[in-house]
């Protein structure tokens, strides 16, 4: 499939002034043959894959085993990589009672990052060999956590699931909804995971990579990166824009808000990117799945402010959606609640995460720059009763 490459968004060419403005904007942390955001001519590629052609042509089993084992499997080995996921759905029993006393005042993000670290205790990884089977394991059970622990507060009961899913994306939907999603909405699903599955040294990648580094367990890596993937400059957009879309009753008011909301300086979640200058290709994909689920959920309206929305950012700052901003109206139209939008982020990026923290470990060196210190000069102790 031909795809148009975004505008060149090379490390070397960034500004010197961006660089000064900390961040780590424009530097190059290190290397990763897993993906790439912003190498001139690429596009967003998985191990060489076209986001387009993953999302059009693929599935996000597929593009798990890609991102884990380095290729994309043949129809036996997707079948075993299936059943092996199928397999590690249940939660053990102590991480059930667990999910039960977590508050349902919670936020989701919170109840994943613990279920990563209790899941660290019950199972360790033990030897580095087992790694594989950490993150499959993760990659599995997660969405059942996930949906057990809301279910759970919100019915006041404790439920048995069904796990004979086919697919992640349709066992998400159908331990949540209590009933078999159709096709297009396993389908909208299942693109969404794939496109939230790896995106290069991002925050919470590079947190989990980091972590990695020094020689730290695989569920600590996890852990760290939900962490860093809960705030709303990351992951917690796609949450943010969904937030404000509630406050919209129609396009007119819409644009109204916007502007002013604009002349207060205030950030719109789910505009603009640290890397992508011109777009994010994940948007031009995602934007027409929430068109096609808005429509056949009777959702028009929450689209049509989603567009003028993406109008007004265009014209008036020239910024551009991410991937975020489409995914907000795409799940609302799911009818997945608000708070589980970032935890379905985590349920994918477990992926990316994982073959990062592998690609780390293969060879590592500890992560650990410096830092240009800007502090008082050196200057004599002062005992306490001279201060
Ligand atoms: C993603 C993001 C953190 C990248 O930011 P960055 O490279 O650090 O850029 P900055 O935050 O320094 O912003 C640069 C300028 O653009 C503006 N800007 C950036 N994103 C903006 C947004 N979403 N809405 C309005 N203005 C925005 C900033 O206010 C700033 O303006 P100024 O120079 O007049 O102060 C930023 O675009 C953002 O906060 N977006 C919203 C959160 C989001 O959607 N995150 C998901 C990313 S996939």
């Amino acid at each position: 499939m031909s795809h148009q490459s975004p505008p060149s968004t090379e490390p070397s060419k960034q500004s010197a002034s961006n660089q000064s403005r900390g961040g780590l904007d424009g530097i190059i942390a290190g290397q990763t043959r897993l993906s790439t955001v912003g190498k001139s001519g690429f596009g967003l590629t998985y191990l060489g894959y076209s986001i387009e052609d993953l999302a059009e042509h693929g599935t996000f089993e597929e593009v798990a085993y890609l991102l884990l084992v380095g290729r994309l499997p043949n129809s036996i080995e997707l079948q075993a990589f299936k059943d092996r996921l199928a397999a590690g759905r249940s939660i053990p029993k102590p991480l059930r009672k667990t999910l039960e006393r977590i508050p349902s005042t919670a936020h989701p993000m919170d109840v994943l990052r613990t279920v990563a670290s209790m899941l660290g205790t019950l199972e360790p990884e033990g030897a580095f060999e087992n790694a594989i089977k950490v993150s499959q394991r993760l990659l599995a059970c997660m969405p059942t956590a996930l949906t057990y622990w809301h279910r759970f507060h919100r019915e006041g009961k404790p439920r048995e699931f069904d796990l004979d899913e086919p697919s992640i994306a349709s066992h998400f939907l159908a331990t949540l909804k209590n009933r078999k999603p159709t096709e297009i909405e396993t389908r909208a699903m299942d693109v969404s995971l794939i496109l939230y599955a790896e995106h290069e040294w991002n925050a919470s990648t590079f947190t989990a990579r980091v972590i990695a580094s020094t020689l730290s367990d695989f569920y600590s890596a996890i852990t760290g990166g939900i962490g860093a993937l809960r705030g709303p400059l990351h992951g917690g957009a796609n949450e943010a824009a969904m937030e404000l879309l509630d406050q919209m009753t129609d396009p007119d008011s819409a644009e109204a808000s916007l502007l002013t909301m604009l002349s207060k300086k205030m950030k719109v979640m789910g505009f603009g990117h640290r890397v992508y200058k011109g777009a994010d290709p994940r948007s031009d994909i995602i934007k027409p799945w929430a068109k096609r689920l808005c429509e056949a959920t009777g959702n028009e309206q929450l689209y049509a402010i989603s567009e003028r929305i993406e109008t007004v950012m265009r014209r008036e700052k020239g910024m551009f959606p991410n991937v975020d901003f489409y995914s907000a109206s795409l799940y609302r139209s799911l009818e997945i609640p608000t708070p589980l939008f970032t935890p379905i982020f985590v349920l994918s990026r477990i992926s990316g995460w994982s073959a990062h923290i592998l690609e780390q470990r293969a060879d590592n060196r500890l992560i650990r720059p410096l830092a240009d210190y800007t502090g008082p000069e050196p200057r004599p102790w002062s005992p306490i009763s001279q201060r």
